[in-house]
């Protein structure tokens, strides 16, 4: 009745922004994203422990949403598990890189529980029903079950059972290719990904368009992974994460996750490439940029950011799927 696993989290090259149902975590649009690694959350989930569930994130005891987050994830699976009776749960979570630093890591955090917490009741490994599952507590996470290159298909259906995450390419298709997450400020952001995605839905007179180019945007992504495409899929990045930013830019209140720091490596990347470096940025709802390279210009990369006043740099390559491991954290 215990169990752990490991999951990277991952990074958009098409983008997520957006609900069109809060309570299930059903996205307006599709998305497709790379998981990476070396980073990474690993999870413990117990059942069948103490009289009420305990949640502990990275040392501290999960309180409010955080914690219902969690709870509604063990409590679908102990809806799934009903022939047994699985009673009160201890879930402990540590990352290995920093929370709130615009990485996802409860996209890592909330894969991890779900492909624990399942093994845990005694269910089958199952990566769509890991991926649907991890979806109820944040959006991205389903797309962190699977390692590789993973596509969120947004859904038809009222109910959400249709709308997770398939594994398009596994991180043995590219491995040459790189992320580098450069860290220009580790302070919390003000505005989290779940109101700021709202605000725009909500108010953005760009938000329609973005629904609509994002859908188109994730069809031609699969073919520049196909195709191992760097330049198209770099170019595609780079617009991608400017439509999400201005659909933002243009809400009310409008709202800018970008710092000078960040607009100084876009522009520095710029310049990189007229001298023929492959370097393009995405960037999700904070301030560091994520740079889309290869295995060559890596260190090209990590030197462009550090000359623009990142205070850390972490080159990631594509990362496996979640696994269960053999040495639990409590
Ligand atoms: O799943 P959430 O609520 O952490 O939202 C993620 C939103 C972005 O990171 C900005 C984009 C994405 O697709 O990961």
């Amino acid at each position: 009745m215990k169990a752990t696993v490991r999951a990277h989290p991952n990074l958009a090259l098409v983008k997520y922004w957006g609900k069109r149902d809060d309570a299930l975590i059903l996205p307006h649009q599709s998305s497709l994203s790379m998981t990476l690694s070396p980073l990474s959350v690993r999870t413990t989930v117990a059942f069948g422990v103490g009289s009420a569930d305990e949640v502990e994130l990275n040392g501290y005891v999960a309180k409010g949403s955080e914690r219902d987050r969690v709870l509604r994830v063990l409590d679908a699976v102990r809806a799934e598990a009903k022939g047994t009776k699985l009673g009160p749960a201890r879930m402990v979570s540590r990352g290995d890189f920093p929370a709130s630093a615009g990485l996802a890591s409860s996209a890592a955090g909330f894969a991890a529980l779900a492909v624990a917490a399942r093994a845990a009741a005694g269910l089958p490994a199952d990566p769509r029903a890991a991926s649907l599952l991890s979806r109820l507590g944040s959006g991205s996470a389903c797309r962190s079950v699977q390692g590789g290159f993973c596509e969120w298909m947004r859904g038809e259906r009222p109910d959400g059972m249709d709308s997770y995450a398939v594994q398009r390419f596994d991180e043995k298709h590219w491995p040459e290719l790189r992320m580098v997450v450069a860290i220009v400020s580790r302070d919390e952001k003000e505005v989290k990904s779940r109101d700021g995605m709202k605000n725009a839905v909500e108010t953005s007179p760009y938000y329609p368009a973005w629904v609509k180019d994002a859908e188109a945007e994730v069809v031609r992504a699969r073919e520049f992974l196909a195709k191992k495409d760097l330049q198209a899929l770099g170019e595609m990045c780079e617009r991608n994460a400017w439509r999400m930013h201005a659909t933002s830019l243009a809400a009310d209140p409008p709202l800018c996750y970008l710092m000078p720091k960040t607009l100084e490596l876009i522009h520095s990347l710029r310049e990189q490439r007229k001298k023929g470096v492959p370097v393009w940025f995405t960037l999700d709802a904070g301030p560091n940029p994520c740079i889309l390279t290869d295995a060559a210009h890596e260190l090209a990369a990590e030197a462009a950011a550090m000359a623009c006043g990142a205070t850390e740099v972490v080159r990631c390559v594509p990362g496996g799927d979640a696994q269960l491991l053999g040495e639990h954290l409590f």
